[in-house]
């Protein structure tokens, strides 16, 4: 349905995003997963028409879409990653002015703004006006907008940074449900589990590049023989981390918050000498979690780097 073949763009001579290839089918909901500033909002604004590759070329229904950019415009719902709403007016003005651009009009456009209202959670608040709502209740009707004229595909660019975790539960929910009714979908994110939940395949990008493709299974094979170790002590110190990493060579050792997550192949059987460590430096630990690879793991495995920062 939506192809790129051999996608590049440079910004002057800065090379953002570097001859990538990918693929949309039908009905088929479709991760694009990396960290800050790895070319996924580049990636998608030359996908849906927005930006001229430098080179390379993108097929809607393999018809390139440099040829006829509407066939694609006028059936593809985006919502950007930065809010695009005008707080002065009401939600219901806002979706109204929308669904206008969009060819809608008269009580075709006053039935779809309401349909759409209630998909998103907003038929209560529906005439106040947009500066009042909170960041939440913006990007839902940010969501809102790009389902108006029923697009038969939708690209989301990072659509639940920075909001509230019951607007963003809701909208996962809504994504999930409509990529049941057969939605076709391209979700990016920098959330490795949002894209687990909702996506049946996934691409990995970094630096420009896609460093990985397949389905979260195939994906996961890629580090099946590793293992995370998630410790939680008290008095974790920088001497306790190089302390493991020159016992185990093979680990990839790194903090989140009070965490300390150790990475290594499974035919190690660590815990034994971890808690040894522990005591050599005076580190208690209160609970060690071996867990099963997640998508973080096959990105940690890939770059050698955590994918959030
Ligand atoms: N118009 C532009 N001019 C110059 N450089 C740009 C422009 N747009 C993006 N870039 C650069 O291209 C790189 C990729 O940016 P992009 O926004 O595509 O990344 P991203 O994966 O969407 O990141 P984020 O998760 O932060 O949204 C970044 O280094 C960015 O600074
Ligand atoms: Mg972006």
């Amino acid at each position: 349905m939506l192809q790129a073949i051999n996608l590049q763009k440079k910004f002057k001579t800065k090379e953002v995003v570097c001859n990538i290839n990918m693929q949309l089918e039908k009905g088929e909901s479709v991760g694009l997963l990396g960290p800050n500033g790895a070319g996924k909002s580049t990636t998608i604004s030359m996908l849906s028409s927005l930006v001229m590759p430098t080179s390379g070329e993108v097929f809607w229904n393999k018809v390139s879409i440099n040829k006829n950019p509407e066939a694609l415009r006028k059936t593809l719902g985006i919502v950007p990653q930065e809010i695009a709403l005008y707080p002065e007016l009401t939600a219901k003005e806002n979706l109204a002015f929308f669904g206008r651009i969009y060819g809608l009009k008269g009580r075709l456009l006053i039935e779809r703004t309401e349909e759409i209202l209630l998909k998103i959670g907003l038929s209560d608040r529906k005439n106040d006006i947009v500066k009042t709502f909170s960041g939440g209740m913006k990007r839902r009707l940010n969501i809102g907008a790009a389902l108006l004229h029923k697009p038969s595909i939708l690209i989301m660019d990072e659509p639940t940074v920075g909001i509230d975790p019951q607007s963003r539960a809701y909208i996962l929910d809504t994504v999930k449900q409509l990529v049941e009714e057969g939605m076709t979908l391209l979700y990016t994110s920098h959330y490795m589990e949002e894209v687990e939940l909702l996506c049946d395949k996934i691409y990995i990008m970094d630096q420009g590049e896609i460093i990985a493709y397949g389905t979260k299974e195939e994906l996961k094979l890629l580090v099946s023989d590793n293992q995370t170790i998630e410790l939680k002590a008290h008095l974790l110190s920088s001497a306790f981390e190089e302390a493991l990493q020159k016992q185990f060579p093979m680990a990839s050792v790194r903090k989140e918050e009070d965490i300390l997550l150790i990475s290594m192949p499974k035919k190690e059987e660590p815990l034994a000498t971890i808690f040894a460590i522990a005591a050599d430096n005076a580190v208690t630990i209160t609970s060690a979690i071996v867990k099963i690879p997640s998508l973080e793991d096959v990105f940690l495995h890939l770059t050698g780097r955590a994918l959030r920062d």
